[in-house]
């Protein structure tokens, strides 16, 4: 394509070249020859009335007649009149005047020789004229040929800066090639003319796009999701604006999550741990197209065609247009706690919805928790939401002779129960050293976490290892008081369901003991929320 304009450029520029050369030759010559035309037409004409007027005068001396007389006037008289005033002197005037009466033979040779003398000076004005016209033609062909030679330099220079230009286009494109390639980051290139700007800001969109897709690819597609998302936010809006980017899951039960979010605005509405019913969003028809959704113009999508609590905060943020992508996880966390829950389902007495609820009281409190404690990150709030339901998996290795017993438990099978602590921690440890297999990455310390400490008690007098207060992991006491809250509420094979009030009592009766105080003080902050997690998934 470069090789096809450089003709083409060189075609025209040969082409008009020759158009100007030939333009100026042709006008010199039609210049020059109109001006010497003009003057031999005049000269024939001015010869041709003193030739009448000599031969009327050489009439009238040999006729001497009045027909003579009057034809000899008659042509002095339009030669006075056609010949300029200049060719004439005094003494010719008054000869002309003269010949009106009736001249001497002397007197008309007088005139002939004064003729004979018009004609010499009209000749001589005739070849004086001839030489100016040379004169300004030359004149003429010298500026010309200056012109086209000033023509034929702007062309030159013109033709030279084209090349230059395709070269330094070339050379830009050549350094375009080494960042596609890997070889150079830099585009080292000063524009001169505004076509080069504008290719140069075209090539370093290129450039830009190509960094993003390559940062992308080098990324670690292995990671936190808190690591990822704010790198991932800056990466895309080299190519995209984007103000905010966040990543939300949609559980088993049908809720949609809003996980780690990474966002340039002052505030966040939309926070970490944000929980909507699937079926009150609008994503539902996003997982079911699998089909990415844009809205341009988000507070009309409000507005006009539905409206989210989630739409609502992210507007209230000061976001106005989003992009939705489904990504499908298979999540081996989500899949193991299904088949955990519904394998403890048939061989314990608790239910899958005893999971939801405990799991979402560990979340509310670890939330409730985490703003005062620093040390409960969004990655731990989101470990124990998706982890707590693991909390028992060790009683997959308990005899169902001794789960299921209903009545007082002897010492040998109190001792097997309690095992069902390190079995779990086994198995934990062994999903987890195949998972660092993989992804090298200690996932599972928080599951590990809270399998281990869930029996602890906060005087130490807990199972297996008999810590006490802070030493037991967060998430296990966490866990603790909302897997005993549950319990309480729920009816059992050996209880009725106790309500919360009561609950609540039992529960305090055991600070300090049992449970820590500020997990307990987490808990009535954020009764509200407990008691809506309480509501929606009571067992019916
Ligand atoms: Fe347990
Ligand atoms: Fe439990």
């Amino acid at each position: 394509m470069r090789a096809f304009h450089r003709y083409v450029h060189r075609f025209l520029f040969t082409i008009t070249s020759a158009a100007v050369i030939l333009f100026l030759a042709f006008g010199l010559f039609l210049f020059y020859d109109r001006s010497t035309r003009i003057n031999s037409d005049t000269l024939r004409d001015e010869l041709g009335f003193i030739n009448v007027l000599i031969r009327s005068v050489h009439d009238h001396a040999r006729l001497g007649n009045r027909e003579s007389l009057e034809a000899m006037n008659k042509a002095a008289e339009e030669a006075r009149r056609a010949l300029p005033p200049r060719f004439f002197d005094s003494g010719t005037e008054t000869f002309l005047h003269q010949l009106a009466d009736s001249p001497s033979e002397e007197e008309l040779r007088a005139a002939v020789t004064e003729l004979g003398g018009i004609a010499r000076r009209i000749s001589a004005s005739y070849y004086e004229n001839r030489e100016q016209s040379r004169l300004v033609f030359i004149g003429f062909g010298l500026s010309m040929m200056v012109l086209v030679g000033i023509l034929l330099a702007l062309a030159l220079r013109f033709h030279l800066e084209h090349t230059r230009y395709v070269g330094r286009g070339a050379k830009l494109l050549e350094s375009l090639e080494r960042i596609l390639n890997f070889e150079s980051e830099n585009i080292d290139f000063s524009p001169r003319w505004l076509e080069e700007e504008e290719l140069l800001r075209q090539v370093e969109g290129i450039a830009a796009a190509h960094r993003s897709n390559r940062e992308l690819a080098e990324h670690r597609v292995y990671g936190t999701l808190e690591a990822f998302i704010p790198r991932m936010r800056e990466i895309l809006s080299h190519s995209v604006p984007c103000d905010r980017l966040a990543v939300a899951f949609v559980d088993t039960a049908g809720h949609v999550i809003a996980e780690s979010a990474s966002s340039v605005l002052p505030v966040t509405h939309l926070e970490p741990g944000f929980i909507e019913e699937l079926k009150d969003t609008s994503l539902g028809s996003i997982l079911t197209s699998r089909k990415t959704r844009i809205i341009n113009d988000l507070p009309r999508h409000y507005e006009e065609i539905h409206q989210s609590e989630s739409t609502k905060l992210i507007l209230e943020e000061g976001i106005r247009a989003s992009i939705t992508v489904p990504i499908e996880i298979q999540e081996i966390m989500a899949e193991t706690t299904r088949a955990f829950v519904s394998l403890m389902e048939r061989k314990d007495n608790e239910t899958s919805l005893h999971i939801i609820r405990m799991s979402r009281y560990s979340y509310i409190l670890a939330r409730e928790l985490a703003k005062s404690d620093s040390s409960i990150t969004p990655m731990m709030l989101r470990e124990i939401l998706w982890f707590a339901p693991l909390h028992d998996i060790g009683k997959i290795g308990i005899p169902d002779r001794v789960l299921q017993k209903n009545g007082p438990l002897d010492g040998r099978e109190r001792s097997l129960i309690e095992d069902h602590v390190n079995i779990g921690l086994s198995v934990i440890h062994s999903m987890n050293s195949g998972v660092n297999r993989i992804i090298d990455l200690e996932l599972l310390n928080t599951a590990e976490n809270i399998i281990a400490s869930h029996h602890e008690r906060f005087d130490g007098t807990g199972y297996p290892r008999g810590l006490a207060g802070k030493d037991i992991p967060v998430s296990g006491r966490i866990v603790a008081l909302a897997d005993v809250f549950d319990a309480l509420t729920s009816k059992r094979p050996y209880k009725e369901a106790f309500s919360i009030d009561k609950s609540m009592g039992i529960i305090e009766a055991g600070l300090g003991s049992h449970f820590d105080p500020d997990v307990y003080a987490a808990f009535l902050k954020a009764l509200p929320e407990i008691r809506l997690v309480y509501d929606r998934y009571k067992e019916i």
